[in-house]
């Protein structure tokens, strides 16, 4: 009996392992960076914003991610969820709050607030809105 115990507490001990490892490469896999651009409440000029998306992941996930509930309330983000984008939700045509009624104001909110609070020069207009 005993090394078939001593063998399933290894197995455990792996699986442990094993099991740590797939959350942490779920928490790993943002994209490298993005290019967010509206489709639904679009402007009459396209302005594009680029989002060096792994340079941001000091953030954790739930920092910019979440999800919506009943009620319209906002939920948190869960590891290896889904991933929307921002506009399903974010646009003129499911009644959010208007600070947030658009791909365009739900973001400038995210982003611009906490590159306000960082750094002045972080708030440039061409800082997001570039070719990159
Ligand atoms: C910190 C990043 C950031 C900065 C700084 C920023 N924006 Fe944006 N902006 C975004 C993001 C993200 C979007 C969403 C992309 C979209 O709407 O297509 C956006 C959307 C827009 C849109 C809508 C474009 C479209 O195609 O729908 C306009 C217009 C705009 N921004 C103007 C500005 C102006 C003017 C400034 C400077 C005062 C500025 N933004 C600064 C991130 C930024
Ligand atoms: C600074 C804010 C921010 C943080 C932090 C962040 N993301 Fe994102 N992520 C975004 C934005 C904005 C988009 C583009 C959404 C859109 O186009 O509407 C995006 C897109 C994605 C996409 C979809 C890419 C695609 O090509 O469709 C995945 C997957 C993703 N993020 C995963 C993650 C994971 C995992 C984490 C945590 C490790 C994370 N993100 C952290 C803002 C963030
Ligand atoms: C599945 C739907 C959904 C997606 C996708 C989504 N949001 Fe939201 N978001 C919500 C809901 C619901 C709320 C809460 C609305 C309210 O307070 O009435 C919210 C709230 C917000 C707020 C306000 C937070 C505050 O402190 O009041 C911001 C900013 C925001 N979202 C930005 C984003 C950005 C940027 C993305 C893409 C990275 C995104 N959201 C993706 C549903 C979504
Ligand atoms: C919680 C804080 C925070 C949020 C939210 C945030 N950023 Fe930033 N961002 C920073 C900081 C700090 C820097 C400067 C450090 C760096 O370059 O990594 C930065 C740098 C940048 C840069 C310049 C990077 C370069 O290589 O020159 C871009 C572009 C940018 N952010 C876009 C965005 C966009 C678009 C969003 C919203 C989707 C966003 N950021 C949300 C903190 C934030």
């Amino acid at each position: 009996m005993r090394p078939s115990v001593v063998h399933g507490t290894i197995l455990a001990v792996c699986c442990a392992i094993f099991g740590a490892q797939v959350a942490f490469a779920n928490e790993d896999n943002g994209p490298e960076r993005v290019v967010i651009q509206s489709q639904i409440d679009t402007e009459k000029v396209a302005k594009p914003a680029y989002l060096p998306h792994q340079k941001h992941q000091w953030l954790e996930c739930d920092g910019c991610h979440h999800g919506k509930g009943a009620n319209r309330k906002m939920i948190d983000y869960v590891a290896g969820q889904k991933i929307e984008k921002c506009e399903t939700c974010h646009n003129r045509k499911t009644g959010m709050p208007e600070r947030i009624a658009t791909l365009k104001r739900a973001s400038h909110m995210l982003c611009m607030e906490c590159h306000l609070q960082q750094d002045k020069d972080l708030a440039r207009c061409g800082v997001c809105h570039t070719k990159k």
